[in-house]
């Protein structure tokens, strides 16, 4: 049984309910219950009059980083913005047209730009509606934060221009590689044998220059677009940076204080060292540009947690770099990371730089993000996943092999498509020592093996040839010759083969444009281990 006193409070609710149904005869909320629609929103509500706050509720005070409503409400409207908008109008000027349009023609909605009270700019979309009260206009503004909105953007503009620039360099690198072995191959071949006659000695050598050029123009494309050929390994990142950070400082010059913050604890990722070294030296050399008279660099390392868009969190390894150069300007820090984007001359940067860093970090599955503050300092970090496995003993591609004897008797079955590629193949492979045939494509190369009953040593094959490419055609010699050693190579890089089904992972290939001796180096070695 209830007793007197909880009977009493029961009563006296119902009057209070009954009360406030009177007050509220249809039953709509109450001006407190408006209140807090209004303090609880998540999107900013501000009202305004002329060019004073009237009122605004907790996410305004928040997403502005205010002390208090109070503090906020005393400040000027024209505190709350940039000078100017990202559109390059006088923050003031488009103000007022944003708010006349609203009167004019009723709600509407645009995106702005406003600052923190610590000075940090941030996008938001802005919904301006008119408003009167006791016979005044006013304006009601709501707002809501899209940085995070603003940032996927970007970074599908980036995903679709490296897309764009992947498809067209995919295309040519094919083509252009191997025309490169033909020039960057007879180059070498024609150097030797020029030996000793100066002058055309010198001809050669610029070909061979202009050829590394070209290569490496290709080979910076493919890196941004992610179609690299990359050779993961598992190391620690301290280590390496370790190691690296001693080239840098000649690189750096005198005049340049370095110094490195490395965290204690190893950091081990699954990325491919070169790449990843290649990546340091990129930004090492932006920020010893940026800082022509004198200047202080940092490269720290951090362990950290990140939580993703689906709230899994990940441990990453943070790299950061910071400059104390000239810093890069609100306009330009946009475009850094497209290919050939420079301020530099004409004969000093390719603009190549940071995209290939762009598309190394991205291919390795991190992470990077720039922020600077002209005539002040630029910080490039990158986030780099960490895994949970270890480093082999055996470093794969970090160790040459000795070389193996000098005199080959070994045979080789050269398959290749291109004829002038088959042919500088051929002679190189021949001055070596190596007996040679040769097949322009799979089919003919087995028959070739079939009528002159041959037994190669090594098969070095094109991967796509006409009428049979060179996977098939080693499956059906390795059938018959276990002992059959496979070099694949291609123009293609080797993830789009991979992921083509043209090649299984873990196959020996070699990228072309490769130099003879590289190409003879890597024969020998494989022939070398049984
Ligand atoms: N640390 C930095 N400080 C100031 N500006 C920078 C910094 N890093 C990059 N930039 C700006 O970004 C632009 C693009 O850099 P990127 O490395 O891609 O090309 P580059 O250095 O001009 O040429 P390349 O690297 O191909 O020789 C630079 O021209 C420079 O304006
Ligand atoms: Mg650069």
């Amino acid at each position: 049984m209830p007793n007197e006193n909880q009977t009493q409070a029961r009563l006296e609710a119902r009057i209070r309910e009954l009360e406030a149904k009177l007050a509220n005869p249809d039953d709509s909320p109450g001006h407190d219950q408006y209140r807090e629609f209004f303090e609880r929103s998540a999107d900013a509500i501000l009202i305004i009059d002329d060019d004073t706050f009237v009122d605004c509720n907790q996410a305004t005070v928040d997403m502005l980083r205010y002390g208090s409503k109070d503090e906020l409400l005393q400040t000027h409207p024209s505190e709350l913005s940039p000078e100017y908008q990202p559109d390059g109008r006088p923050s003031f000027e488009k103000a007022n047209e944003m708010i006349g349009l609203a009167f004019d023609k009723g709600s509407h909605r645009f995106e702005w730009e406003h600052v923190r009270s610590d000075g940090i700019a941030f996008p938001v979309e802005v919904l301006l509606t008119p408003i009167t009260r006791n016979g005044r206009s006013l304006v009601h503004v709501a707002w809501r934060d899209i940085s995070e909105r603003k940032r996927l953007e970007g970074e599908l503009r980036q995903a679709q221009k490296m897309e764009a620039i992947g498809k067209l360099t995919g295309g040519i690198a094919h083509d252009f590689n191997n025309l490169l072995v033909a020039i960057l191959g007879y180059a070498d071949l024609l150097d030797m044998e020029l030996n000793g006659q100066d002058e055309l000695q010198e001809f050669v050598g610029q070909i061979r220059l202009a050829g590394d050029r070209a290569a490496t123009l290709v080979r910076k494309l493919l890196a941004y677009s992610r179609k690299q050929v990359l050779k993961p390994e598992v190391f620690d990142l301290n280590q390496t940076l370790a190691e690296l950070t001693r080239m840098l400082v000649p690189m750096l010059g005198e005049d340049i204080v370095f110094t490195t913050d490395l965290c204690v604890e190893p950091l081990f990722i699954k990325a491919d060292p070169g790449q990843l070294e290649q990546v340091v030296v990129n930004l090492a050399s932006n920020a010893r540009d940026a800082m022509p008279g004198e200047g202080t660099l940092t490269l720290a390392t951090r362990r950290i947690q990140r939580t993703d868009a689906t709230g899994n969190q990940t441990t990453f390894a943070a790299v950061r770099m910071t400059d104390s150069g000239e810093g890069i300007s609100a306009e330009d820090i946009e475009k850094i990371f497209d290919p050939f984007f420079t301020t530099k001359g004409l004969d000093q940067g390719t603009g190549l730089g940071l995209s290939t860093v762009h598309g190394i970090i991205k291919q390795s599955g991190g992470d990077i993000s720039v922020c600077s503050v002209p005539g002040e300092e630029t910080v490039f970090e990158i986030y780099l996943p960490l895994t949970q496995e270890r480093p082999s003993d055996r470093q794969p591609g970090r160790t040459r092999s000795p070389r193996a004897s000098l005199t080959a008797a070994e045979t080789i079955l050269l398959v290749e498509d291109e004829p002038a590629v088959s042919e500088l193949i051929q002679t190189v492979l021949r001055q070596e020592g190596f007996k040679v045939h040769a097949a322009g494509n799979g089919r003919e190369a087995l028959e070739l093996v079939e009528s002159l009953d041959l037994k190669p040593d090594l098969l070095l094959t094109d991967v796509i040839m006409p009428e049979m490419g060179g996977p098939e055609l080693a499956k059906q010699l390795e059938a018959k010759m276990p002992s059959l050693k496979v070099l694949f190579s291609s123009g293609y890089t080797d993830s789009a083969l991979i992921s083509r089904g043209a090649l299984e992972e873990g196959v020996e290939l070699i990228q072309k444009p490769f130099i003879p001796a590289v190409m003879v180096d890597r024969l020998r070695n494989m022939l070398a281990t049984s």
